[in-house]
């Protein structure tokens, strides 16, 4: 049995957590910074750096007391590494290098993605690989072929913005608030979905990849328009995603041969209708469907404790000059999506 320390600072949460390799999260410490970005609706990484800054050694002292661990009894540090906010990124790397390098054990740098991708095997001790997953967050929209750790065949991604951009951007059109993908599921629970008509972008064609830029620009018009209820529009357009969603993992299941379960992970997939969804399209393909809790789809550090455990039982350890990456594609030989911008 190994445990592992796990940091996390790559965007707005600053998080510490305890894992070990039997699964059992002896402690998990979280510190949101919503208040702090709520004024620009939406996070600046400066504002972030310096929060990760205050609060993250306060947390790692807290996961350790309420675990009741010393540092001397921990085999590995774990740190998101990228890809992030470079600044949050820093920090946290950094935390985790002193830590290691003052404790004298192995480092091991963690790409965020594949905290995310090996999140499900943290709630579900029966989820073998391979499998296909639906990473849906912030920063990312990707579907992945997870043949292992370390493994990873990108089938699609976002050709423009990631699904969680999409929801965040439309909350702060429709003025409802931030974070934007818990205030659109709240506002659409009053909505009517069929009421506002909005694009389903790139639904029906061949690849599997994602575009929201055109959905968001619809949702303004939408909203310009002046004669539909904030509610409709909300529900409206969290039903647009879902289809888009659930026509992309159709013909990525179509690819997927071999694969054990249909699994989601990442913020959005904290969204009950989405995972609703996304279970009913398994269920037709015969295949399970496995989705982590919500507190494990959203940003944290168990996550990243876990995909430490898993790469430290693989022997996979980092030097101490590990440098922290503002970009790191969890598969680096996956073709350019076509019409893809930079963000892809
Ligand atoms: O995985 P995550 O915490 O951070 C990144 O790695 O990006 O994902 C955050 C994203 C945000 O865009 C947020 O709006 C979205 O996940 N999100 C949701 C919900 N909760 C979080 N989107 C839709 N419905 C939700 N309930
Ligand atoms: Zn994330």
């Amino acid at each position: 049995m190994a445990l592992i320390l796990g940091l996390e600072s790559s965007c707005d949460e600053t998080a510490a957590a305890l894992v070990t390799s039997t699964r059992d999260i002896l402690a998990h410490k979280l510190a949101g910074q919503e208040a702090a970005h709520r004024p620009f609706g939406g996070v600046v990484p400066e504002i972030a750096a310096r929060a990760h800054v205050e609060m993250l050694a306060p947390l790692v002292e807290a996961a350790l007391a309420e675990a009741e661990v010393d540092l001397s009894e921990v085999d590995a540090i774990a740190a998101t590494a990228g890809p992030g906010l470079i600044g949050g990124v820093m920090v946290g790397l950094v935390t985790a290098k002193a830590l290691a390098l003052a404790s004298g054990k192995p480092l091991i740098a963690v790409n965020h993605l594949e905290g995310h991708a090996l999140s499900p095997r943290l709630a579900d001790p029966d989820l073998a690989f391979p499998y296909l997953l639906l990473l849906v967050s912030g920063g990312h929209c990707q579907l992945l072929f997870v043949r292992g750790v370390g493994n990873y065949a990108r089938l699609a991604t976002t050709i423009d913005d990631a699904a969680g951009e999409a929801f965040d951007k439309t909350a702060k059109l429709l003025g409802l608030g931030f974070p934007g993908g818990p205030a659109v599921e709240r506002a659409a629970k009053s909505g009517d979905s069929d009421m506002v008509p909005l694009p389903r972008p790139l639904v029906g064609s061949p690849e599997p990849h994602f575009s929201f830029a055109g959905l968001k620009s619809a949702v303004m018009r939408a909203r310009d328009e002046n004669r539909w209820r904030p509610a409709d529009i909300a529900a409206s357009f969290q039903q647009a995603v879902i289809d888009c969603l659930i026509d992309r993992s159709r013909r990525a299941i179509a690819r997927a041969e071999g694969a054990t379960a249909f699994v989601v992970a990442g913020g959005v997939a904290a969204n009950q209708s989405v995972r609703a969804a996304l279970a009913e399209l398994a269920e037709a393909n015969g295949l399970r469907f496995v989705a982590p809790p919500q507190w494990l789809c959203t940003d944290n550090a168990a996550m990243i404790a876990w995909a430490g455990a898993e790469r430290f039982a693989a022997g996979l350890t980092d030097p101490l000059d590990t440098p922290a990456r503002a970009r790191w594609p969890l598969d680096p030989d996956a073709e350019h999506a076509r019409g893809a911008g930079v963000k892809a």
